[in-house]
């Protein structure tokens, strides 16, 4: 028997069982701010860099309004930032967006609360907004074997076709696309990115990109030729960009939340640190 608080007494089986609970509250606490602590660590990771290619960067009354004149069509550099609910209408925002990137040809709000972005997604959808749910992940648990493939890093350039291939594949085509690729390559020299690619009969096929910036790395970008899909090469240039990463305090990726490759990733031992939502109208 042990003694309650009371002083009444109480069996030693509940006392274990009450310290069980306040341990298993004290770990599920410990675990909530670890998470919210690299939930918080990814997105100063996503602002800085960011900050360091927008030349605008104007606070509003729920976030930053950000501006790259430079990039005129490099969308992710000319936005909103919602960085709180905003507790306003789809009309309300739009119209922030609309005074915010007066004279572009894109709109785009990137909201960094992902209920209130859940919340106006079908409003942006009915408005021909395209919405992408982006799950930040970190690289945390260890890298399982692989098969042998041979990557190597190459030139920004040497995979220029694929980039092109890649954005056909997604994005607006047209003269905003050549601007664009030509935009994309200037901020990726000005970050010094590493390449790595695989050849088959001589040609690049596949690459994947890595930026860095301190102790802390991103790799920015996985595409491999449709021809050339579910062979192994995906996972292969993801796993040797992160021995590239080497010995990094925080690895990222960015995946479509709502697509495949975020499972490729978890399989080479990323694990899920941030939601957010971009919303696109594209030109
Ligand atoms: C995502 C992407 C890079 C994956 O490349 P990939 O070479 O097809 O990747 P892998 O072959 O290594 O793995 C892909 C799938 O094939 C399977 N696979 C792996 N090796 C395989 C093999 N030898 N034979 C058959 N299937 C295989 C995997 O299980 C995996 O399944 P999943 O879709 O459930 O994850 C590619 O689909 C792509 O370029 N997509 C467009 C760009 C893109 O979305 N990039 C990611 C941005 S976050």
């Amino acid at each position: 028997m042990g003694v309650g608080s009371t002083g009444e007494p109480v069996p030693n089986k509940v006392l274990r069982s009450g310290r069980l609970r306040s341990l298993a509250y004290a770990l599920a606490v410990a675990a909530g701010s670890a998470r919210e602590e690299i939930a918080n660590r990814v997105r100063a990771w996503h602002h800085a860099e960011q900050q360091a290619v927008c030349d605008v960067l104007k606070p509003w009354a729920h976030g930053t309004i950000l501006r790259a004149t430079r990039y005129p069509n490099y969308f992710a550099y000319n936005l909103v930032r919602v960085e709180r609910d905003p507790r306003m209408s789809l009309e309300e925002l739009v119209s922030v967006a609309d005074d915010a990137l007066a004279g572009f040809a894109h709109r785009r709000i990137d909201i960094e609360d992902i209920t209130a972005a859940d919340a106006l997604r079908a409003g942006f959808a009915a408005k021909r907004w395209r919405a992408t749910r982006l799950l930040w992940m970190r690289h945390q648990a260890p890298l399982p074997a692989g098969p042998q493939v041979t990557v190597e890093q190459v030139s920004y350039d040497a995979v220029n076709a694929l980039r092109v291939a890649w954005h056909h594949e997604e994005g607006p085509s047209g003269r905003h696309a050549d601007e664009y690729h030509q935009q994309a390559r200037d901020v990726a020299l000005h970050r010094g990115v590493q390449v790595l690619a695989v050849r088959s009969a001589g040609e690049p096929v596949a690459f994947a990109q890595l930026a860095r910036a301190g102790r802390q790395a991103e790799i920015t970008e996985v595409y491999v030729d449709r021809r050339h899909r579910g062979a192994g090469l995906g996972t292969a240039l993801t796993r040797a960009a992160i021995d590239a990463a080497g010995d990094v305090k925080d690895l990222w990726i960015c995946a479509d939340d709502e697509d495949r490759p975020k499972k490729l990733y978890a399989r080479l031992g990323f694990r899920p640190a941030w939601t957010m939502m971009e919303f696109t109208l594209w030109p």
